[in-house]
């Protein structure tokens, strides 16, 4: 008896301190070492330049159903990620002109329903069904690969992957230079060659949600971001001090 209370109260203060050196790097206790994150917001934010894609995400709370799916998936998750440079460079209210129900769609468009790592694409058999579905069906992208180069089509915007941010099963994150932007959105009428930027703007800003995010006038925009654009901001800070803290 005795020595089961003292058990008992070892478990308490070896849980207690535990949590206390947790609670002080900011970051609940992970098993094991360094565990690969299947969090896809983790993954973009480690990413660094996909901050109107993580907006998007949480606005048409896809992020919600890709954790929950990347959880409960048999098949993993396929993920392309457009850059902020893609966002910039759509033709000005581009988003604006989608009604919400588009926006989901837009981006459920960049997300394919099971795991490709990059050999996988070069025997796939084309349309590839994305995670977006219309009046017409479920929205198809085309890919060709090589094993040097894996190119995606919409119909309406021709893409290279340039980059791997994460491929390990369940999720595989890529990186495209361009919004995939649905034939079935976009088709009938292909946005007119984006114009030369209006305004000049300075080169890579840190912030998330600076001046020129408000007057962009698209991505935030089409989701009525800008009120959220503090707390949004506080929280990336609070992730990315996550992700240096569990560096450390
Ligand atoms: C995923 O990562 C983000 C950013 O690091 C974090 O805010 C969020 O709580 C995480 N979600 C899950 C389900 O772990
Ligand atoms: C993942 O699944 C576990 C067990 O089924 C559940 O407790 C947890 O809340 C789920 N996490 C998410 C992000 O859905
Ligand atoms: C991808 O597209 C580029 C540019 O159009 C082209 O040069 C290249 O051959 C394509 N690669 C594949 C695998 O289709
Ligand atoms: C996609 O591939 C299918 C099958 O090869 C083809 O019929 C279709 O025209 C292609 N669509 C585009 C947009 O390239």
């Amino acid at each position: 008896m005795a020595s089961t209370t003292t058990t008992t109260i070892a478990l308490v203060l070896a849980t207690l301190l535990a949590l206390t050196i947790s609670g002080a790097r900011g970051q609940p206790a992970a098993p094991g070492p360094s565990p690969a994150p299947r969090n896809l917001t983790a993954v973009l934010e480690k990413g660094g330049q996909y901050n109107t894609l993580i907006r998007l995400l949480r606005a048409t709370q896809v992020e919600q159903q890709i954790n929950s799916q990347l959880n409960n998936s048999f098949n993993g998750l396929t993920v392309f990620a457009p850059t902020d440079n893609a966002f910039n460079t759509l033709k000005a209210g581009t988003l604006n002109r989608l009604s919400q129900q588009e926006q989901v769609a837009l981006v459920l468009y960049h997300v394919l329903p099971r795991y490709y790592s990059s050999s996988m694409f070069q025997t796939t058999s084309n349309p590839v069904r994305t995670q977006a579905s219309g009046s017409n069906g479920v929205y198809t992208i085309n890919v060709t690969s090589t094993p040097s180069q894996t190119n995606i089509s919409t119909g309406v915007v021709d893409t290279p992957i340039t980059n791997t941010l994460k491929s390990d099963f369940p999720l595989a994150v890529y990186s495209v230079d361009k919004v995939l932007l649905p034939y079935d959105l976009f088709g009938s009428k292909p946005p007119a060659p984006a114009p030369a930027p209006a305004k000049e703007k300075p080169d890579k800003t840190p912030t998330t949600d600076g001046p020129s995010a408000a007057t962009e006038s698209s991505p935030s925009a089409a989701v009525g971001l800008k009120g959220r654009g503090a707390g949004w901001s506080f929280v990336v800070g609070v992730g990315v001090m996550g992700i240096v803290g569990s560096l450390l």
